[in-house]
């Protein structure tokens, strides 16, 4: 039987998945043996993320986590993906484990963060990449690992296309201003969003760094920062599904997240260079690549070693828990 006393704290324990932008949009409740995660809409990000594609990956790194903390306290745990009305739910129903299993995992969901710095030259040996793609639970997963040349040549046109589409106009840029926590008061009184000091920028008040977000985030500077990242990025992992719906992106999410808890466990950083996949029409033409082979590109992620950067806030598991019958 579920315990309030667990259920809090797998809940505590999932919150401390990854979400785009820090959005936290899930909403826990549970009823007799069963978590329900259930998208919470008042968080989406309709510029960023106009199909709620980065919001289902992110219940699904939630699920993930709170899959491995139930299996670390004994149960095992079977996911259910639950669609009505065109909005899609996860149903984890739980049984008890003859044996406990994924406590390794488990040690990293805490430590595990998106490393926004600088990485350094070093190549991750190649049994990380090994050890990713073993990692990866989900059949309907693929994981493609690329590096140097082939990388800036098979990403870079992509990512300009689609960094042009999504800095064109404001929106994008008001949208993440409204995500973008600019001192760590803020950072701790709202426990979400994107802290300035985790990507390395400085944390000046919400005045002046909107309005310097303003200045920065230009379409001909973010497609600098982004050609960087791609050339200074050691390893790059995409994570493609075999279809793009609701479906496929909670599995994406469940994938992300162990390959994520994978790479901390092996001292190995990650962060993302995503905008390829996150505007439609580039996410189709990147698909069709002869790497990908027809395969949808969910989430691109940079490997190697960077030095930590301060965490992101989370709101806590009373915050984000409702009561099923309200
Ligand atoms: C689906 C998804 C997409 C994301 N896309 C980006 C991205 O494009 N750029 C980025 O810097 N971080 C991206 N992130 C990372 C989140 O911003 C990060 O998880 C969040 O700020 C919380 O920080 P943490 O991962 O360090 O706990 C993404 C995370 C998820 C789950």
């Amino acid at each position: 039987m579920l315990s309030e006393e667990l259920f809090n704290e797998i809940v505590r324990c999932a919150v401390m998945a990854p979400s785009g932008h820090n959005t936290q949009p899930w909403l826990f409740s549970k009823k007799k043996n069963t978590i329900v995660i259930s998208p919470d809409f008042r968080r989406a990000l309709p510029v960023a993320d106009p199909q709620n594609r980065e919001l289902y990956i992110s219940l699904g790194c939630a699920a993930e986590t709170a899959m491995i903390a139930l299996r670390n306290h004994g149960f095992e745990p079977e996911l259910k993906v639950c669609s009505t009305s065109g909005i899609t739910t996860l149903e984890i129903d739980l049984a008890k484990a003859e044996t406990k299993a994924d406590s390794d995992l488990y040690t990293w969901i805490s430590a595990r963060q998106t490393a926004r710095g600088t990485f350094a030259k070093d190549l991750p040996a190649r049994h990380v990449s090994e050890q990713l793609r073993d990692a990866i639970a989900s059949s309907n997963v693929r994981i493609y690992f690329i590096q140097g040349k082939e990388a800036f040549e098979l990403l870079s046109p992509y990512l300009a296309e689609a960094n042009r589409v999504q800095t064109a106009g404001n929106a994008y840029r008001n949208e993440l201003i409204q995500w973008m926590r600019f001192s760590r008061s803020e950072a701790i009184h709202k426990s979400d969003g994107l802290y300035t000091a985790s990507s390395g920028l400085p944390t000046i008040g919400r005045t002046f760094g909107g309005w310097l977000i303003k200045q920065i985030i230009t379409t001909a500077n973010e497609e600098k920062r982004q050609l960087k990242l791609l050339k200074t990025t050691p390893l790059f992992a995409i994570i493609a599904t075999n279809g793009d719906d609701h479906e496929q992106w909670v599995q994406t999410g469940l994938a992300l997240q162990r390959i994520a808890l994978t790479a901390t466990k092996l001292g190995i950083a990650h962060a993302y260079l995503n905008t390829p996949c996150q505007v439609e029409t580039v996410r189709k033409k990147l698909a069709s690549t002869k790497l990908l082979q027809d395969s949808t590109p969910q989430v691109i992620i940079r490997l190697g070693y960077a030095k930590p950067m301060p965490r992101a806030f989370r709101r806590s598991a009373k915050e984000v828990m409702i009561n099923l019958t309200e």
